[in-house]
């Protein structure tokens, strides 16, 4: 694949050395950003063009933009990881360019290719490698986050899709996304609010979901929980995924089940990943329907010992209890979440590059 060409119009005011040296000693997840973004711009009659590396910085939008009345607009979230040898590699980026497509078509914006999905973000590392932190240990999950979207710019109130589309790639050193680390998260169970219909636009990587989980996330904060869990819309019944990571249900048996996909869930990488490792590790996996009432009977049971959350994000999290309106649901016996320990190790080694990369989902940036 050849790499599509971007102008560079490097800023005039990068972070000093000391400054980014501070922010990578703990940089939280998404509130710094590096010097640059990538950016490239989209109009019916030229299509793809002005491929740019340009200082990081507010973008000029007219206010009548389409994107922020209509909510025409998708992202992704991949990361960049720093090796030993200090080189910088991503992870099945592929994947993240053919979802992006995938969400392209459901809100009717232009589809990217591969060489410009991946070449951008080539293109932005090659200026801003510098803001990848070392891991300072095997346990360390430090790494440059970066977050490709696209925007309809078009300034039109009318609602048909946008004729002028733009596309750019930030990046954001990051830590652990929960703040607790490994340590297991409590789960709210949301009862009234859905994040996704039949039909919707679930399964595509859009503000919109991720808006609708919202007012949910809050009553998951209000009852002291990380995130939240939703049901379908239909039947109010199967588990379907978190507000923004997927779940995973481990048996004594040695199973290990994901809920199916539907056009209501989002099909993770790290999901789609922990399905082969876990393969690899003896375990049997299975994408299947799964329902509250199963959760519910397996945790007291005893049949379920461990439950994870999964995501370019949260990499693996144990989750520790569900809370939800008629009291927690938790497992019959205290976990030591082995499997999911094992698994985020083995996907951890694999990404920073201290296993071998037997899959091939390595990509080098720089
Ligand atoms: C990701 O895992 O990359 C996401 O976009 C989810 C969000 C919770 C940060």
């Amino acid at each position: 694949m050849s790499t599509a060409s971007f102008d560079l119009l490097p800023s005039t005011n990068p972070a000093a050395d000391a400054v980014r040296d501070n922010i990578l000693a703990a940089p939280g997840f998404g509130q710094h950003f590096t010097d640059h973004m990538a950016h490239v711009r989209w109009t019916l009659d030229a299509g793809w063009h002005g491929h740019e590396v340009r200082p990081y910085g507010p973008l000029t939008l007219d206010p009548a933009a389409a994107v922020l009345h209509y909510a025409q607009e998708i992202f992704e979230g991949i990361k960049a990881y720093r090796h030993a040898d200090g080189s910088v590699w991503t992870f099945r980026p592929e994947k993240n360019a053919e979802r992006f497509r995938r969400s392209a078509r459901r809100l009717a914006l232009p589809e990217l290719s591969d060489e410009d999905f991946i070449g951008s973000i080539k293109a932005l590392l090659a200026q801003d490698h510098a803001w990848v932190p070392t891991p300072q240990s095997a346990a360390d999950e430090c790494s440059l986050y970066l977050r490709p979207f696209m925007i309809a710019s078009e300034k039109f109130l009318g609602v048909r899709p946008a004729r002028e589309v733009d596309y750019y790639v930030i990046a954001s050193p990051a830590a652990a996304y929960f703040k607790g680390g490994i340590e297991p998260v409590s789960i709210w169970l949301s009862q009234h609010y859905k994040r996704a219909a039949p039909g919707g636009t679930g399964f595509a990587k859009c503000g919109g979901n991720y808006a609708a989980s919202l007012a949910a996330q809050k009553e998951a904060s209000d009852n002291g929980c990380g995130q939240v869990a939703f049901l379908d819309a239909a039947e109010n019944k199967w588990i379907e995924e978190l507000g923004g990571m997927n779940l995973f249900f481990v048996y004594k048996d040695g199973r290990i089940a994901t809920p199916r996909l539907t056009d209501t869930i989002l099909e993770g990488v790290t999901r789609d990943s922990v399905l082969t490792l876990a393969k690899d590790e003896g375990l049997t996996p299975e994408e299947r329907p799964i329902s509250i009432d199963e959760w519910r009977e397996g945790a007291a049971s005893g049949e379920i010992t461990e439950i994870f959350a999964c995501g370019t994000a949260a990499v693996i999290t144990p989750v520790g209890e569900l809370v939800t309106e008629e009291g927690p649901i938790r497992l019959a016996a205290k976990s030591d979440n082995e499997v999911a320990k094992r698994l985020r190790t083995k996907l951890l080694d694999l990404q920073y590059g201290r296993s071998e990369d037997k899959y091939g989902w390595l990509t080098r940036l720089v």
